[in-house]
C-alpha cells in the first residue's frame, strides 16, 4: 500500500507546536492511525511515542511504517479511553503529552467500512471489528425513537423523526443491510436541496453510537489530568462540533489544564487546497499545569 494514500497527516506543524515540550519526553498518539503525526513526532525529537488504534488495519500500517525507529515506539490495539489502565500496564507513571486526532482515516472512510454515504458497502460503521455494535444493528433492532434520539443527537438533524420514521417503515418490508438502501429512504423523505448535508449528519450520527465516539472522548480527556506531567500537554483535533464543544468546555473547567488555545486553530489555505479533508479540522491544546 502506498504510504501517502492511507491517510494524510492534518495540521502537523501546529500538533509539534503544540505538543512538544520534553526533547526526549514520552508521547501519547491515542489515534495512531496511518502514523503520519507519530513519524513527524519521532522524526523531529529525540523522543518515544506510544501509540493507540482499535483498528487492526491500521496498526499494522503503523507498525511497518514506524519500524525504522525501532524501540522508540510502542503501538498497542487498545481504546484511548483506556490509556490509563495501559500505561499502569507498561508501567509508565507520567507523559510529557497526550495527542488525539479523532474520527476517522481516509482509509477507513474509502475501503468498506460502510463509513460513507458515497459508496455501495455494508453498513457495518465499526471502527473496532471486535465490537458487536454496528450500524445494522441500530437501524433494524433499536426503538423508533432511540433512532430518533440518535439522529438528533449525534447529527444535529431537524428531520431525525421523519428519517426513523421511514427507517421503521422500511425494515418491516426488509431488514437494512446497505449504505445504498439507507440512502435512497433518506432520498424518500428528504427535500433535494438538504439531501448532502442530510446524508452526512447521518451517517455521522450512526458513526459516533457505533463507536461511542463522544463517551470515549470524555473518558480519555479525564484521564488526561492523570497521566500528565506538569508542564506537560494535550492536543486534540477534532472535526465536527459536537466533538469541540466537548473539548473547549474541558479545557474551560478544569482547574488543573490551562487552555493554551482561545480560539481553535484551522488549518491554513494552503493545507486545505493540498488535502480537503482538512477542512474541517480545529486544533485545540491544553497545558496541565498543577499536580
Ligand atoms: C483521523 S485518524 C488518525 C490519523 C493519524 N493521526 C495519522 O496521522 O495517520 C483516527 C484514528 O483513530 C482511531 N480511533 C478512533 N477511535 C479510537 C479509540 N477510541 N481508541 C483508539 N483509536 C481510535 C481510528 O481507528 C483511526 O485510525
Amino acid at each position: 500500500m502506498n504510504q501517502g494514500v492511507f491517510h494524510i497527516p492534518v495540521m502537523v506543524d501546529e500538533v509539534i507546536r503544540y505538543l512538544i515540550t520534553k526533547e526526549d519526553g514520552i508521547y501519547i498518539d491515542g489515534t495512531i492511525g496511518g502514523g503520519g503525526h507519530s513519524e513527524e513526532i519521532l522524526k523531529r525529537t529525540k523522543c518515544k511515542v506510544i501509540g493507540f488504534d482499535i483498528d487492526p488495519e491500521a496498526i499494522k500500517f503503523a507498525q511497518e511504517r514506524l519500524k525504522p525507529f525501532g524501540e522508540r515506539v510502542i503501538i498497542l490495539r487498545r481504546n484511548y479511553a483506556q490509556v490509563k489502565e495501559a500505561l499502569a500496564e507498561l508501567g509508565v507513571s507520567k507523559v510529557s503529552g497526550f495527542l488525539l486526532d479523532l474520527g476517522v482515516s481516509s482509509f477507513q472512510l474509502d475501503y468498506g467500512g460502510g463509513f460513507s454515504f458515497r459508496f455501495d458497502e455494508k453498513l457495518d460503521m465499526r471502527m473496532d471489528r471486535a465490537s458487536d455494535l454496528t450500524a445494522e444493528r441500530i437501524l433494524n433492532e433499536f426503538s423508533e425513537e432511540d433512532i430518533a434520539l440518535i439522529i438528533r443527537f449525534f447529527g444535529e438533524e431537524r428531520r431525525a423523526k421523519l428519517i426513523a420514521r421511514e427507517i421503521v417503515r422500511y425494515r418491516q418490508r426488509k431488514k437494512i443491510e446497505r449504505t445504498s438502501e439507507l440512502v435512497k429512504l433518506i432520498d424518500k423523505v428528504v427535500p433535494r436541496k438538504y439531501r448532502l448535508k442530510t446524508l452526512a449528519r447521518v451517517f455521522q450520527a450512526l458513526r459516533i453510537a457505533v463507536n461511542k465516539e463522544l463517551d470515549n472522548l470524555k473518558v480519555a480527556l479525564d484521564s488526561s489530568v492523570d497521566i500528565l506531567e506538569k508542564g506537560g500537554r494535550i492536543v486534540v483535533i477534532s472535526y465536527h462540533s459536537l466533538e469541540d464543544r466537548i473539548v473547549k468546555s474541558f479545557f474551560k473547567s478544569n482547574e488543573k489544564i490551562r487552555n493554551l488555545t482561545k480560539k481553535p486553530v484551522a488549518p491554513k489555505e494552503e493545507e486545505i487546497r493540498l488535502n480537503p479533508r482538512s477542512r474541517s479540522a480545529k486544533l485545540r491544546a491544553g497545558e496541565k499545569i498543577t499536580e
